[in-house]
């Protein structure tokens, strides 16, 4: 019953069985504080809870829960594995009361749990409590029976429990148990304390204050309880070892490094193997939980944590990336318990495989140095701080590995030489911008980003987080605060708002206070590494330095996601119908379409851009899980991703692959694999379905396509479909039937069209006869004959006049049409043996003149021209009948 395992299983069975509702672990990026670097506490993710921000549908709970204490207030990174005890990651078992049961119910159930769940034998237990809270003092005895002795009254903030600066705070109670004269050390509040002979292992809080800055407490709404047992260290007393690392759960994972390494666990090397053990998980759970290496922030602390834990392998005698090999074990160990383990299996193995590689190319030359430069030092002398700085900026030994590496000697590093050394490299840094031409407008963003830091992007997990207000940006400067109807750009220490790159836009969405509202029209990179808001106060005031909820708006973001994703589809589509000439030229991500541009020398077939559709929608679906990789850029291209020829990659890249490919010679690997910094559907199937609108040419050698994803394409296609209902109810066919019946129409239009112009003609000509009597007469011993024709078309006058000269035998012949528009066109024609005393050009040119018009042109034999004004008809056939008189 002592397994790791089983005691986690038998504390929340416990408390269930006393009303507890069972709740998850929450991440350890938490979601709901921005002032803290990881979950520390099983208290983070009910925070709000306890203040009386958020409410649950029940009262009380109980958690296992991740936590990380590295970096922050709570910090255990540099005691770890030189101590019995501590841990950068670890699992804390908590029980939770929300304004429910208070100190007597929670001391209650914590005894009974300890002495008889557990079975721990009471004359080996003792507590401490908050010297102020003689209450608790007075309960513990009439619970657990104890005398006065086996309470101990602690006047310092270690019986006040704190989150970090600000958060639900209270008096505590701490448990603990003695491990034996063999074991150093003293009871709490001893000069002999540090030892590990009183262990900790239970910590009962009394939340009864909210501290909402340095110095200022509100009471909590309902005076609560918060509790916390550090799961590995009950291990450790339940298995009767001295040690979290000999706990079975430890010892598993260094036998697997022992196996690994090919070294043993003994001696000075034993610590290299705790620290290892330690920090594979905290490594495994935080990239799980979406944090990868970095040199900012989180993902800074995390590599610091990698490095540490790779330094160790070196002392060991590695000369290859081994830590993801002890990954298996760790999954085995865990996975059960938290399967988001096994499903970040894959990213972490090669995201720690990535890690040591990069790092194992420094590392010798690093430690060669480190040596060179201490070996005159000795025990409480210290390395100078540009040694330490040299170490951290070209070999990427981050500080604390530089400290951990001479602390076996002794020997401590000039902290503030090395933090001028960095500053000094900062300072030409600005001035190497500054000076390049950067407009003046820019220059603030670098200043911030300076100062502050990059903004930590949480949106690939989230799309809700809170944030600390870094600067407010009005018409280019930074101000202190913005009121409602005010116009600004918000920089916050961290964000779910994904800034426009890579074609993707900026999201939109709400800034939130208790007491103001901003809404985000858009967000942009600026400053390198800056992520910068611009909204508009809708209402209140909102003041630098003030913690803000920000909220993505979802529905855009969903569409952003699914037409982004649809774009590498259709990528890989395109080169597959097209050739592998095809490369990306250019996209827009837009949350209602998107646009892909290539390079391909001529317009794309319906068929092809048919067979495009049908591929990308293959994938779609298939359904697959999207995955999304850190790796180096090399490695990434070697692997097949597709990367924008010119474009600038870091070192390390996200690797973006979806769908499995079910054809050809990538048959059963990713379908499409691309570097990609943007945020994607989870599984292809989250596209619903990809329609392209079409292609088009946007510059030489270069196709547009276009396309709409999910509810915009079913929309497209719901709007296609009613135009054919429509058109087939007007045709009086099913809507089958359509094309068929329009083409049939189009034939029949065209036979009506020759026929009605015959008939035209005809008419015109005055029947069959050709030029009817009628119209004919002479002039001046010439046969004349003159016809104005309503309806007729300029072209066909030409052939009417022919027809006229040939029924005439020898005469001239006028023809005036006039159009449906009122103008008139005319043609003469001259029999050949007239064209000696008359010209067809010379007449046509007075018919002309008599229609308001200039001019005309042809041959002697025929000569055509129009004329503006066709009421003037008659005049022109009569004015060429004159002209033949005269
Ligand atoms: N929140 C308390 C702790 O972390 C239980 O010790």
């Amino acid at each position: 019953m002592s397994g790791v395992n089983d005691i986690r299983s038998t504390f929340l069975d416990y408390f269930k069985k006393n009303g507890h509702e069972i709740v998850s672990s929450s991440p350890l990026v938490p979601r709901n504080d921005p002032t803290l670097m990881f979950t520390n506490a099983g208290m983070v993710q009910f925070k709000n809870v306890f203040t009386g921000l958020e409410s649950r549908p029940y009262s009380t709970a109980t958690t296992s829960q991740k936590c990380v204490r590295a970096g922050g207030k709570h910090n255990d990174l540099d005691n770890v594995g030189y101590t019995a005890r501590h841990l950068t990651f670890f699992e804390m078992l908590g029980n939770f009361s929300f304004g429910d049961y208070f100190k007597e119910r929670a001391i209650e159930l914590a005894w009974k749990l300890v002495t008889e769940g557990f079975d721990l034998p009471k004359h080996r237990l003792l507590v401490t409590v908050y010297s102020e809270d003689e209450e608790a003092a007075t309960l513990w005895k009439k619970i657990a029976g104890f005398s006065d002795d086996k309470i101990i009254r602690i006047p310092t903030s270690d019986n006040f429990w704190q989150m970090g600066d600000t958060g639900p705070c209270g008096p505590c109670s701490e448990i603990f148990i003695d491990q034996g004269e063999h074991v150093w050390g003293g009871p709490p509040g001893s000069p002999e304390e540090d030892g590990d002979r009183f262990l900790e292992f239970w910590n009962l809080v009394f939340m009864q204050f909210d501290q909402t800055a340095p110095g200022e407490r509100t009471p909590l709404p309902k005076p609560s309880i918060d509790t916390g047992m550090g799961l590995e260290r009950m291990a450790c007393v339940l298995q009767g070892v001295g040690s979290v690392f000999e706990t079975d759960l430890f010892r598993n994972l260094i036998s697997a490094t022992e196996d690994v390494v090919g070294a043993k666990a003994e001696g000075d090397q034993a610590a290299s193997f705790r620290v290892i053990a330690d920090h594979l998980r905290s490594s495994a759970f935080l990239i799980a939980d979406g944090v990868l290496p970095s040199n900012e922030g989180r993902g800074y602390v995390l590599r610091r944590i990698m490095r540490r834990a790779m330094r160790h392998m070196q002392l060991l005698g590695a000369r290859e990336p081994l830590m993801y090999r002890l990954l298996p074990t760790l999954v085995q160990e865990m996975g059960r318990a938290y399967p988001e383990l096994v499903r970040a299996e894959a990213l972490t193995s090669e995201t720690l495989k990535l890690e040591e590689t990069r790092f194992r190319k420094t590392l010798d030359r690093g430690l060669t140095l480190l040596s060179d430069a201490t070996q005159d030092l000795s025990k409480g002398d210290s390395l100078d701080g540009e040694t330490a700085f040299k170490l951290y900026d070209t070999y990427g030994f981050p500080l604390d590995l530089t400290q951990d590496a001479l602390r076996a000697r002794g020997i401590g590093v000039d902290i503030m030489g090395f933090n001028d050394a960095m500053q000094r490299q900062k300072a030409e840094a600005r001035a190497s911008w500054a000076g390049s031409g950067d407009k003046a407008t820019e220059t603030i963003w670098f200043e911030l980003k300076e100062k502050h830091g990059a903004t930590e992007f949480l949106g690939y997990d989230t799309e809700t987080a809170e944030g600390v207000v870094q600067a407010l940006v009005r018409d280019g400067a930074s101000v202190e605060a913005v009121t409602a109807g005010e116009t600004v750009q918000v920089v916050v220490n961290q964000t779910p708002f994904y800034g426009e790159s890579g074609g993707q836009m900026g999201d939109t969405g709400v800034i939130t206070t208790d007491h103001a509202r901003l809404e985000v029209t858009d967000t942009q990179k600026k400053g390198e590494g800056l992520f910068v808001h611009s909204a508009q106060v809708v209402s209140g005031t909102l003041k630098a330095g003030e913690a803000v909820m920000l909220a993505v708006d979802h529905g855009r973001r969903s569409q952003l996601r699914s037409n982004h994703s649809a774009t590498h589809l259709l990528h890989e589509a395109l080169r597959e119908v097209l050739g592998s000439h095809v490369a990306q030229k250019g996209s827009l991500v837009a949350p209602e379409r998107l646009r892909f541009d290539i390079s391909h020398p001529k317009p794309m077939s319906g068929e092809e851009l048919r067979r495009v559709e049908e591929m990308a929608n293959a994938i779609v679906i298939q359904n697959a899980p999207v995955s999304t990789r850190l790796m180096s850029v090399d490695d990434a291209i070697a692997e097949g991703a597709m990367a924008l020829f010119g474009e600038k990659y870091g070192d390390e890249v996200r690797v973006v692959s979806m769908g499995t490919a079910i054809a050809g010679e990538k048959s059963g690997k990713p379908y499409s694999i691309e570097l990609c910094g943007g945020t994607h559907v989870n599984a292809t199937g989250d596209i619903g379905l990809v329609r392209i609108l079409g292609e088009s040419a946007v510059g030489a050698g270069v196709r547009r396509v276009e396309a709409v994803t999910g509810a915009a394409a079913l929309a497209y296609l719901a709007e296609q479909d009613e135009r054919v209902k429509t058109l087939a109810s007007a045709l009086k066919v099913q809507p089958g039937e359509v094309v068929s019946r329009v083409e049939a129409l189009v034939e029949e239009r065209r036979k009506l069209e020759r026929e009605l112009a015959e008939t035209k003609r005809r008419l015109a000509m005055g029947g069959s006869q050709g030029g009817g009597a009628s119209e004919v007469r002479e002039v001046a011993g010439t046969k004349y004959l003159g016809k104005v024709l309503e309806g007729i078309d300029a072209r066909d006058l030409k052939g009417l006049a022919d027809e006229g000269k040939a029924s005439l035998g020898s005469g001239v012949v006028t023809l005036v049409g006039v159009s449906a528009d009122g103008k008139a066109s005319a043609v003469v024609a001259v029999t050949e043996d007239l064209t000696g005393r008359f010209s067809a050009v010379d007449l046509v040119r007075i018919a002309s003149a008599a229609l308001g018009g200039k001019g005309g042109g042809g041959r002697p034999d025929m000569a055509q021209a129009g004329g503006p004004d066709g009421s003037k008809a008659k005049d022109a056939v009569e004015a060429v009948a004159g002209a033949l008189g005269a």
